[in-house]
């Protein structure tokens, strides 16, 4: 690691402190997102109990509704129909309501993410610049949605669950725009790819930590499931006290209501008192471009040619993150592990898990040295690679028992790649890309991009799996290359570089797509504007 980045005092105590507060929100992203995986035999049974299915109907439910994979090997994500033979008509209607009420419980979380990504436009407006505020308020969300779900072995559970998880999905939809804007707000230049991809470690480690504690054995048992789902609660109240010692953002401070010396006061408790002339020259240079900048809506986000570059680029990085597939590992990697034919699908889960979360941490580390562009290019590119891997061992699976390792450990090297560059990268690069006026209104219709994919892929990917067979990671290798080479063409490197300097990146690049006489005249302006 070169020396500059982690000497010269620029991790403070108070820095670390804060992008821990910070990050605790991105840990509640992936606790809801990895949570509802394991107890999900558990719930599904109480939510018979609730909905009064007679108990013979019940195991015959749960063997279509859980473990397809057992009743149905030919389909190995969905399970076809219910065999005449094996259940009667009443239990099929009571398995298929199941099964919806199942895929409400999981979806609606991606639901709850998409609206509140999508307001976040005008609340970031408001509320978002203020970002210690926004997220003590967000937490009554966070709180409010594991309440809901702590609680909802005392009433309809499936209502309640299905509520709490939207209601927490608003919470995760917020904070996927606050933690990112907010870190990369009060990160050194130098520092903020590194705390940057802190937001999706915090993530990986939600994930994990929510494999773990859904074991059986720990929590994710009839008695105990309504705690693994309620825990969020203390997270919530944790946070919030700890957000009382966290400094506003200098930026904000300084640029949107010219406190300068708030600013600096804020600057000196984030830089461990040493001189901070250079962060406010630099937030000077930015409030000066912010002052003649008009205020921006999502829509001149892609009218002015100013910004369309720069928004479609962070749209694509996030529509690529997520239509790799990533999360059609992590909702269904254990169906997809037994159908590659590995005994303990559920502790390979985990071993994803345990992965995931050592390539991020690499990734704080490397990010910084490598550059955001070329990460994201290596990761997508390893992504592809393994794809194709992960096919053909499933189409081989039959003829070759061993290939079912080929399978799994295509499957860790998949995540690993992921997580490298195309996870971390696009939460925190999109920040980088805008000046404070269109930030937040980018990073709301990100986000949002974001959560809407997310949501696609949740809910297609067991048809589309279904429908293409052990050929589903072909067509995912195909998405992957298409975008590894948008990224090749029309990524800029923005590692070290100042917000007017990205700028000037998407000028050059823009420029160089149009005719030579434009390009000169853009240029021109670029330099006269930055000077
Ligand atoms: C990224 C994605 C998220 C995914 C996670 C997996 O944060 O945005 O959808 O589940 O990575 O590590």
């Amino acid at each position: 690691l070169s020396e500059d980045i982690f000497s010269k005092r620029q991790i403070t105590r108070t820095l670390v402190f804060t992008v821990f507060t910070a990050a605790l929100g991105s840990f509640q992203f992936g606790y809801d997102i990895g949570v509802i995986n394991a107890p999900q035999e558990v719930i599904i049974s109480h939510y018979e109990y609730v909905l009064g299915v007679p108990l013979d109907d019940r195991k015959a439910i749960n063997n279509y509704t859980i473990n397809s994979t057992k009743e149905l090997p030919t389909d190995p994500y969905l399970g076809d129909s219910i065999p005449a033979s094996l259940v009667e008509e009443e239990t099929a209607a009571s398995a298929s309501l199941v099964t919806m009420l199942w895929s409400l419980s999981v979806s609606s979380f991606a639901v709850g993410g998409m609206i509140a990504s999508f307001c976040g436009g005008w609340l970031g407006d408001r509320l978002g610049r203020y970002a210690i505020k926004a997220m003590l308020v967000a937490n009554i969300l966070s709180l409010a949605g594991a309440l809901l779900m702590g609680f909802s072995k005392l009433g309809p559970s499936h209502i309640l669950i299905i509520s709490g998880r939207s209601i927490s999905g608003l919470y995760c939809g917020l904070i996927s725009g606050l933690v990112p804007m907010y870190i990369g707000e009060i990160a050194p230049t130098t520092l903020r790819g590194a705390l940057g991809t802190l937001h999706q470690l915090a993530i990986v480690t939600g994930i994990l930590i929510s494999q773990i504690v859904g074991l059986n054995f720990i929590l994710g048992n009839h008695e105990r499931w309504h705690i693994l789902l309620g825990l969020s609660a203390v997270r919530a109240i944790i946070q919030s006290l700890l957000l009382f010692f966290c400094p506003e953002s200098p930026r904000y401070l300084y640029i949107k209501l010219d406190e300068e010396v708030k600013a600096k006061k804020s600057l000196k408790r984030l830089r461990g008192g040493v001189d901070v002339t250079k962060d406010i020259s630099e937030m000077r240079k930015e409030k000066e471009e912010a002052s003649s900048e008009q205020k921006v809506s999502i829509i001149q986000l892609f009218t002015n040619s100013n910004y369309r570059q720069p928004i479609l680029v962070a749209l694509m990085l996030h529509v690529a993150q997520q239509f790799s597939g990533i999360n059609g590992i992590f909702y269904y990697s254990t169906s997809i592990f037994q159908t590659a034919g590995i005994s303990q699908p559920v502790y390979a889960t985990i071993g994803v898990g345990a992965i995931n979360m050592v390539f991020t941490a690499l990734s704080v580390f490397l990010v910084e040295k490598a550059g955001r562009r070329s990460l994201f290019l290596i990761g997508m590119s390893g992504m592809f690679v393994c794809a194709i891997f992960m096919s053909v061992g499933l189409i081989l699976l039959d003829k070759l028992a061993w290939m079912s390792y080929v399978s799994m450990v295509a499957i860790f090297l998949f995540v690993s790649f992921f997580e490298i560059g195309p996870g971390p990268i696009p939460w925190f690069m999109v920040a980088e890309f805008f000046s404070q006026g269109p930030r937040p209104a980018a990073l709301a219709i990100a986000a949002f991009s974001n959560w809407t994919c997310n949501f696609i892929v949740a809910l297609c990917f067991q048809y589309i799996a279904k429908f293409c067979g052990p050929y589903v990671f072909f067509l995912f290798a195909g998405v992957v290359l298409a975008f590894t080479l948008f990224t090749f063409f029309k990524v800029p490197e923005t590692k070290g570089k100042s917000f007017e300097e990205i700028a000037a990146e998407f000028r050059k690049k823009s420029s160089s797509a149009q005719s030579p006489k434009a390009a000169v005249e853009m240029e021109f302006l670029g330099a006269t504007e930055t000077v």
